[in-house]
């Protein structure tokens, strides 16, 4: 372990050592890490010409402040979001985390590699056009090994067969979980999901004239 991860993951623990449940999610910061990894090395350098010690860090990190409540979060934010900014944070209680862990790293850490930053921004809604580490920790987050929600398996196999696809059928489902469950969709997963669908659609139709069949 390089001498930053190894600092990195130090102060992580000491956060969340203190009862069972943070003691939980440290242990999925590093199933995620290990997922991304995973995944890393199954597509290979082509995919996912990605640093290894920026993969441990941004999958260290993601969620920094889950332990923090909805309240703790809004008060902290209120540094760094206008009124409209906040009151879109507040709609979606699921996902001000990775806003919060957003900055948190920034003063806690030192953390300034803006993709690092991004990808833990991204991690909940994803984002059009994201780079190759904040789609590895998207995706990472969702099928890491210990993730035990219903249709879990189904995801991890397609993430495994076809990134992308795989990626896409996430979303999908989220979505599809979200409306059966009347929940606030963030807009911005409905951006990351027609970016996505469309990127796959062009590869294919490409993929298409290129075999002649157009
Ligand atoms: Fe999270
Ligand atoms: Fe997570």
């Amino acid at each position: 372990m390089s001498a930053q991860y190894c600092r990195i993951r130090k102060k992580v623990y000491e956060k969340f050592s203190h009862n069972a449940e943070d003691l939980k999610r440290f242990n999925h910061m590093e199933e995620v890490v290990k997922m991304a990894l995973y995944l890393k090395d199954r597509y290979g350098e082509d995919k996912f010409d990605i640093d290894y010690e920026k993969i441990k860090i941004a999958g260290i990190l993601h969620d920094y402040t889950k332990n923090m409540s909805f309240e703790e979060a809004v008060e902290y934010l209120t540094k760094y979001l206008n009124n409209d900014g906040l009151e879109e944070a507040k709609k979606a209680p699921s996902v001000i985390h990775s806003i919060t862990a957003y900055y948190l790293v920034q003063e806690e850490l030192g953390i300034a590699d803006e993709e690092i930053l991004k990808a833990i921004l991204h991690h909940t809604t994803g984002s059009p056009n994201m780079s190759p580490l904040e789609e590895l920790i998207f995706v990472s987050d969702a099928v890491e090994l210990t993730r035990t929600y219903e249709g879990v398996e189904e995801i991890r196999k397609r993430v495994y067969e076809d990134f992308y696809k795989g990626m896409l059928y996430m979303i999908e489902q989220t979505l599809k979980h979200l409306k059966e469950k009347g929940w606030y969709i963030n807009p911005k997963t409905i951006e990351t999901y027609e970016y996505y669908k469309n990127m796959i659609e062009n590869k294919n139709k490409k993929q298409g004239e290129n075999n002649g069949i157009y």
